[in-house]
C-alpha cells in the first residue's frame, strides 16, 4: 500500500512596496502591486507536512501542534480545494493510471520555527508552505507562478513567499485573478550583500489585523486612492531598477518612503489605525540620522527601515554596513529591556550576527 505524504517549507517575506487593499476580498486581488524580499535563512520559516489517505474522514490541520478549524468556504478550505482541483485536472484526468488521491481527505501539520509570540507575520510563510507541500503530495507539474495564485487566496502576501530573492506581485487586471501572480525580479544571488535585520520591538498580538485594517482603508481613505493611481506604479518600476542595478541608495529611499506612506494611509483610515509605537519611531529617527551623516560624508544611504502592520522594525542594509547598524541599534536600545526585545540578522550567507563582535 502506498503512503502519500510530502513536506515543504517556505520563508517569511518583507515588503518594500506594501500591499494594502483588496479589490476582490474573496479571490484576494490587490488594489496595487507590491514587491518584497524573501528572507533566506532558517530562522523564519514554516514547514508543512501533508498526507492523503483513504481512511481519513475529513480534512484536518494542526498549527504548531494545535488543531485549527478549517472553516467551510474559508481561506484554508479554498486553498486545499484548489490544490485538489489542480491534481484532478492536471494529473488524474490526463493519466488514468495515476491514483485518484484528490478524492482522499488530507491531514496537514504546519510548524513555524519562530515563536508565534514574536509578533511577526506567519500567514505568508504558512500559506506558501501549505501550497508547496500539497504540490509535492500531488506531484503537480505546476510552476511557482501557478502556485502563487493559490497561495494568494490564503493570504495575499503569501504568493510572494513561493519565490526566493526579490519578488514582485503584479496586481493584474483580470476579474478572475488569472494575472494576479508573483514573479521573481532577481534571485538572492544577484545581490547577496543585502541583509535584513529584524528588530522585535513588541511581541504583543497586533490590535488591528491586516485583513480588516486594509478593508477599512479601502472604504474610507482618499489617500489610498492617490497611492494606488499615482504613487505605486512608478515606485514598482524604480525599485525594480534599483535592485537590478544594485543601487542601495535608491532602494533605501523608496523603501522608507513606501513604509511611511503605508502608515500614513493607515492613519488616514476612519477610525485611524496606528501600527507603530514610540520605539518604532525612535528607530526611524536613528536610521534617518545615520543616513544623514553618511550622506554628509558623500557615502549615500546605508540603511532602510520598513514596518508592516505592527511596531517591529525591519532594517535593510548591505553586508559591509550591517555590523555598524547593529551596533548603533543595540547602543541606543540595549538588549533585554521591555520595549526592545531582539535583533536578528537575516538573509544572505552570513546573515547571523554576533552581537558581541
Ligand atoms: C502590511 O497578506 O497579511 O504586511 O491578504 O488579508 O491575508 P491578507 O493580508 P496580508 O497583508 C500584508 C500586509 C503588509 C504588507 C505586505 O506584506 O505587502
Amino acid at each position: 500500500m502506498s503512503i502519500y505524504q510530502a513536506t515543504a517549507s517556505a520563508p517569511v517575506n518583507i515588503a518594500v512596496i506594501k500591499y494594502w487593499g483588496k479589490r476582490d476580498t474573496k479571490l484576494i486581488l490587490p488594489t496595487n502591486s507590491s514587491l518584497s524580499v524573501t528572507l533566506d535563512q532558517d530562522h523564519l520559516r514554516s514547514t508543512t507536512t501533508s498526507r492523503a489517505d483513504a481512511s481519513f474522514e475529513r480534512d484536518q490541520l494542526w498549527l504548531n501542534g494545535k488543531e485549527d478549524e478549517i472553516k467551510p468556504g474559508g481561506r484554508l478550505a479554498t486553498c486545499i480545494a484548489e490544490m485538489k482541483r489542480l491534481r484532478k485536472e492536471t494529473v488524474e484526468d490526463k493519466n488514468p493510471e495515476e491514483p485518484k488521491i484528490s478524492d482522499y481527505k488530507v491531514h496537514i501539520a504546519s510548524y513555524n520555527n519562530f515563536p508565534t509570540a514574536a509578533g511577526l507575520a506567519s500567514s505568508a510563510s504558512g500559506f506558501a508552505a501549505l501550497v508547496a507541500s500539497l504540490a509535492h503530495l500531488y506531484s503537480l507539474p505546476a510552476s511557482p507562478s501557478v502556485l502563487s495564485a493559490i497561495a494568494r487566496q490564503g493570504s495575499g502576501s503569501a504568493c510572494r513567499s513561493l519565490f526566493g530573492g526579490f519578488v514582485a506581485w503584479d496586481m493584474g487586471t483580470q476579474p478572475n485573478g488569472s494575472d494576479s501572480l508573483a514573479r521573481q525580479v532577481a534571485p538572492q544571488s544577484h545581490w547577496p550583500e543585502m541583509h535584513a535585520l529584524i528588530c522585535v520591538v513588541s511581541d504583543a498580538k497586533k490590535g488591528t489585523s491586516s485583513t480588516s485594517g486594509m478593508q477599512r482603508t479601502v472604504e474610507t481613505s482618499a489617500l489610498l486612492q492617490h497611492r494606488i493611481a499615482h504613487v505605486v506604479p512608478e515606485r514598482m518600476e524604480s525599485i525594480s531598477n534599483a535592485i537590478l542595478q544594485k543601487d542601495f541608495d535608491t532602494f533605501a529611499r523608496i523603501t522608507m518612503k513606501d513604509s511611511n506612506q503605508f502608515h500614513a494611509v493607515a492613519l488616514d483610515t476612519e477610525p485611524p489605525i496606528f501600527y507603530m509605537n514610540d520605539v518604532s519611531r525612535a528607530i526611524i529617527a536613528l536610521v534617518v540620522e545615520y543616513n544623514r551623516l553618511s550622506v554628509e560624508k558623500g557615502q549615500g544611504y546605508k540603511a532602510a527601515y520598513t514596518y508592516d502592520a505592527g511596531p517591529n522594525a525591519v532594517i535593510y542594509a548591505l553586508e559591509e554596513n550591517v555590523k555598524e547598524v547593529v551596533q548603533l541599534v543595540v547602543s541606543y536600545f540595549p538588549q533585554k529591556p521591555e520595549e526592545f526585545k531582539d535583533v536578528l540578522g537575516l538573509f544572505g550567507e552570513r546573515g547571523s550576527l554576533d552581537l558581541n563582535a
